[in-house]
């Protein structure tokens, strides 16, 4: 089963968001080459950290700082190559070297966000900003 229906075949519309994240969390995890995966929440113009694998990570991002809270602000995807030489890029974990953003909008307003991060540079390509918003577009009615 490719990923996108691996996510949609874990969603249980009737658990609760924190159970559903936590799982596609696990199945992000499975693109491989990754250090870090999982999603920031939004409440108010602040991102929280949610559900995720990896390393302990930042708690807060406003809106408009770093990938997250510029993905967040702009509501688009954002793949970062080489995170040196993304100003503003916040450095949870020094293992980080690529990164890849997407938003999760629901009527128009950003609930959330995708955030993907890898210890290879360059790691995403436009196939996988394809996938996370189709993933973002299947969790947007979690929220
Ligand atoms: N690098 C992100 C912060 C979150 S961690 O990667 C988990 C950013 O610049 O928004």
């Amino acid at each position: 089963m490719d990923l996108l229906n691996k996510v949609k075949a874990i969603v249980d519309k009737n658990a609760p968001l924190y159970s559903n994240l936590s799982n596609v969390s696990a199945v992000l995890n499975e693109l491989g080459d990754l250090n870090w995966c999982g999603f920031y929440i939004a409440q108010g113009d602040t991102l929280f950290v949610g559900p995720f694998q990896g390393d302990v990570a930042c708690v807060r991002i406003p809106f408009g700082k770093g990938v997250c809270g510029t993905s967040a602000l702009k509501q688009e995807t954002i793949i970062v190559p080489n995170v040196n030489e993304f100003p503003g890029h916040i450095a949870c974990s020094s293992l980080s070297k690529s990164e890849i953003v997407t938003p999760i909008i629901k009527n128009g307003t950003t609930v959330g966000v995708i955030d993907i991060d890898s210890p290879v540079y360059s790691r995403f390509t436009d196939k996988d900003k394809e996938f996370l918003e189709l993933v973002a577009d299947s969790l947007k009615e979690l929220f």
